[in-house]
């Protein structure tokens, strides 16, 4: 920051009273920054980007991209041939049952506007094969093995085709068209492509990472084959579900997977890719990384979950959206409105205050509902916002769109209203630049401001970005071998470009729900304790290991193989939230994560 204010101060005259005001300024904007969120770094960085910049600037996207509704969706037909929704044997039976639905811990079933059904496993994988060895499987057994997952999306798609744009596509099957994948220096499209180049196509992408060595369980299949049916093929192929696969140790020097057209057809049959999913899955290896990212020598999960995804974005620009979905997870819900719902929920809303909104958790036993908690968070910032257009970072030109109005108080909660968010987060945010222990506060490159860079951070990385937010990180990382965390990388690239960020606060439950003192480690307060209105003061909470949706939870396995019909510890009690009855067990509509599949079964 120093050099930053020096150079901006040599190219004006020096004891000028112009100069005066300027340190004056930057006198008030410290005070006020000390004041505000403690956090000084940020503001001297909005300072340094008021040095006259040089660089081309590129193209900003209008204030209001409201997008108009999709017409009717057509149906499509599913693995047994039926068009969906006409035969009982591909339907999931999603049931009310009586007596009161369990009251979430964090999160909501009305502000998502999710339904309060429950299913038992035989309702919601039934359809998928879970039960299909056993002789009272009363629905039409599906040969999986001459299931084309590819061919049905396609099929769908076409049958929906005259709803979407021209810029939407199909997704070609990597066995009979080569992938668009291929090294840097041999690349079929352009090396770096900018949001202004692409119509909409209103498609997402739902990838799903997987991995060379991967075991599918017929767990996991019913998991898989929900996915596609739900959300691709029940929706009228407004989502594509595509099998990102991770050859993971097979780059010895014969196994160069982009060498040929042969060498991919051949690691195709060595991925270990179920024949039925053959034709969504799409390879990669770290020799791919390497050679887009040469200025990045670490492309680790955990560090770069999003590079494959960058890349998918580049090569495959006919999707609006990217969700990256983990194998680990369970929809316990129809997956596909599940998608739908959260979409809509970030849709719905404003822009102001979302990383406000986004940096507490909505606790209904603490707060009441989601309006209340809405108000709270307003409250706290004085009816004013932390990000009112890009966060600014010197080596960041934003693409973000100017906010309407300078002052976010001028403003009535209604920019972004109908705009689909580029970041869309299924977990709280917090700020790295207070005081906390997140273990990867450190690891971050290609910024002058390093560590005092503003960034949040928001586990898991189960999350969906935009093409243009996808395409805007690939160029930092590109040309400049910017990088931060996973698990930070969507928020805070979007906060510094000025993108629409949104976390929907989908239902999570607490294993330890009556522990007051433990709700009270994580609600810390809420909205009205909190000093900035951005977060809790203390950024330490609880570990999270009792929670359905959390990085580190431990109990969602549990949750899952109960009810799945499988206890996996004698010392666990059943989990409270599965209910029985009629002889079944039965959970709720949410999402499990992680759940990985049991395999000494
Ligand atoms: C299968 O049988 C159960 C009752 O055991 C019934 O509830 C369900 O509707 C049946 N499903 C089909 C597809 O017939
Ligand atoms: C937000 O807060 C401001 C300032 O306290 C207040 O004037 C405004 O009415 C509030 N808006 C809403 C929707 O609560
Ligand atoms: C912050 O929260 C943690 C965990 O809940 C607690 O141990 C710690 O004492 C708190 N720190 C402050 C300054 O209140």
């Amino acid at each position: 920051m120093k050099t930053l204010g020096l150079a901006s101060a040599r190219t004006r005259r020096l004891f000028t009273r112009q100069t005066l005001f300027i340190a004056l300024g930057i006198c008030i904007f410290w005070v006020l920054g000390m004041q505000f969120g403690g956090d000084v770094s940020e503001r001297f960085t909005e300072l340094g980007n008021q040095i006259p910049d040089f660089r081309e600037q590129p193209k900003r996207m209008p204030t209001h991209n409201v997008l108009p509704p999709l017409t009717e969706r057509v149906a499509c037909h599913g693995p047994r041939g039926h068009l969906l929704g006409q035969n009982p044997d591909d339907d999931l039976e999603e049931t009310e049952l009586n007596g009161p639905y369990p009251t979430p811990w964090t999160g909501n079933y009305e502000e998502t506007g999710l339904d309060l059904t429950m299913m038992n496993v035989d309702q919601r994988y039934g359809p998928y094969g879970y039960g299909e060895e056993r002789v009272d499987y009363n629905r039409s057994r599906v040969d999986w093995d001459q299931v084309d997952w590819g061919q049905l999306q396609n099929d769908c798609f076409e049958r929906n085709r005259h709803r979407f744009p021209i810029a939407a596509s199909r997704f070609d099957d990597t066995r009979i068209t080569p992938p668009r994948f291929a090294f840097r220096h041999f690349a079929k499209v352009p090396e770096v492509r900018h949001w202004h180049e692409f119509e909409p196509s209103r498609r997402t992408a739902v990838v799903v990472r997987a991995w060379r060595g991967f075991e599918y369980l017929p767990e996991d299949m019913h998991y898989l084959r929900s996915l596609i049916v739900e959300t691709a093929l029940k929706t009228g192929g407004e989502y594509q579900v595509i099998l990102l696969v991770d050859m993971k140790d097979y780059e010895g020097y014969e196994n160069n997977i982009f060498a040929s057209e042969e060498a991919y057809k051949k690691g195709l049959e060595d991925a270990g890719v179920p024949p039925e999913l053959q034709s969504i899955a799409l390879l990669w290896d770290n020799r791919f990384l390497s050679s887009w990212y040469p200025r990045i020598e670490e492309h680790m999960t955990i560090w770069q979950v999003f590079q494959p995804m960058q890349l998918l974005a580049l090569h495959y620009p006919e999707f609006d959206h990217f969700w990256q979905i983990e194998l680990d997870m369970r929809f316990l819900g129809d997956a596909g409105k599940m998608l739908d719902r959260l979409s809509a929920t970030a849709r719905n809303e404003p822009r102001k205050q979302s990383l406000e909104r986004a940096s507490f958790l909505h606790m209904i036993s603490e707060t009441g509902d989601y309006g209340e908690f809405f108000r709270a968070v307003n409250e706290s910032n004085k009816g004013g916002s932390h990000a009112w257009g890009p966060i600014r970072v010197r080596e960041i030109l934003p693409i973000g769109p100017e906010p309407p109005v300078a002052d976010p108080r001028d403003e009535p909660f209604e920019w972004g209203v109908g705009e689909d968010a580029d970041a869309l987060l299924t977990a709280f945010c917090q700020n790295a630049n207070t005081p906390n222990d997140w273990l990867f506060k450190d690891w971050i490159y290609g910024l002058r401001t390093g560590v005092r860079t503003p960034r949040f951070y928001c586990p898991p990385a189960i999350q969906r970005g935009s093409r243009a937010l996808l395409l805007a990180i690939h160029q930092a990382q590109l040309e400049d071998g910017i990088r931060i965390p996973s698990e930070a990388t969507l928020a805070s690239f979007a906060l510094w470009h000025g993108l629409k960020l949104s976390f929907p606060q989908h239902p999570v439950f607490h294993r330890d729900k009556d522990d007051e003192e433990n709700k009270q480690g994580w609600w810390r307060g809420g909205p009205l304790a909190s000093s900035t209105g951005l977060g809790p003061d203390n950024n330490s909470h609880p570990r999270g290991h009792g929670l359905t949706f959390w990085w580190e939870s431990n109990w969602a396995k549990h949750v899952f193989n109960e009810w799945y019909g499988r206890k996996l510890s004698d010392k666990e009690p059943r989990p409270w939230l599965i209910k029985e009855f009629d002889g079944k067990l039965w959970l709720p509509n949410m999402i499990l994560h992680p759940v990985k599949h049991v395999t000494n079964q």
